[in-house]
C-alpha cells in the first residue's frame, strides 16, 4: 500500500552558491558517503531528502544526514534510513521507499514513494 508520495525540485545553481556561502551545510545535510559527489548530484539528493521528507508529512526533527542515496553497479538510487526518519517511517508503518532523481537543464528533481 503506498502510504505517502513526496517531489521536490532544487535549482542547482542557487544551491551552488547557498554551500559556497555556507559551508557547514555540507556536513549537515549530506553523510560522508555523499558528499564528494558533484554539484547536480548534490543537488538531486537534497531533493530526494526534502521528497522523502513530504513522503512522511514532513515533521519537524528529521535529520537530513538520517538518510542517503546509495546507488546500485548499474547506477539505480535507494534511500537508505536510520535514526529520526526510521522513526517516522516506523510510527507510519513505511517499510520501503523507491526513489527516482533527474538533473537536466539547471535543475534536479527527485520523487519518493513511501510504501507499507
Ligand atoms: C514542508 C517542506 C517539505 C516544504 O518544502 P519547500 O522546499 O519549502 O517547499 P516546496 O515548494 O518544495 O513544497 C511546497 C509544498 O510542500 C507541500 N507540503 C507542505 N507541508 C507538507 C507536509 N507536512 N507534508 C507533505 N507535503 C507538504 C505542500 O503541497 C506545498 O505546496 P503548497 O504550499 O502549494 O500547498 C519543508 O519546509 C520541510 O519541512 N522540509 C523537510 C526538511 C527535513 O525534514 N529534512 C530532513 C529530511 S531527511
Amino acid at each position: 500500500m503506498i502510504v505517502g508520495v513526496g517531489i521536490d525540485v532544487v535549482d542547482i545553481a542557487r544551491f551552488e552558491s547557498t554551500l559556497e556561502r555556507t559551508p557547514a551545510l555540507r556536513e549537515r545535510l549530506f553523510t560522508i558517503e555523499e558528499r564528494h559527489l558533484g554539484i547536480a548530484s548534490l543537488a538531486a539528493r537534497f531533493a530526494a531528502k526534502e521528497a522523502l521528507a513530504k513522503s512522511l508529512g514532513a515533521p519537524v526533527g528529521l535529520h537530513w544526514t538520517d538518510a542517503r542515496v546509495v546507488t546500485n553497479d548499474e547506477g539505480r538510487p535507494t534511500l537508505e534510513i536510520g535514526g529520526t526518519v526510521l522513526a517516522r517511517a516506523n510510527d507510519l508503518g513505511v517499510d520501503s521507499f523507491h526513489v527516482s532523481l533527474s538533473h537536466d537543464a539547471g535543475v534536479a528533481s527527485a520523487v519518493v514513494i513511501a510504501e507499507g
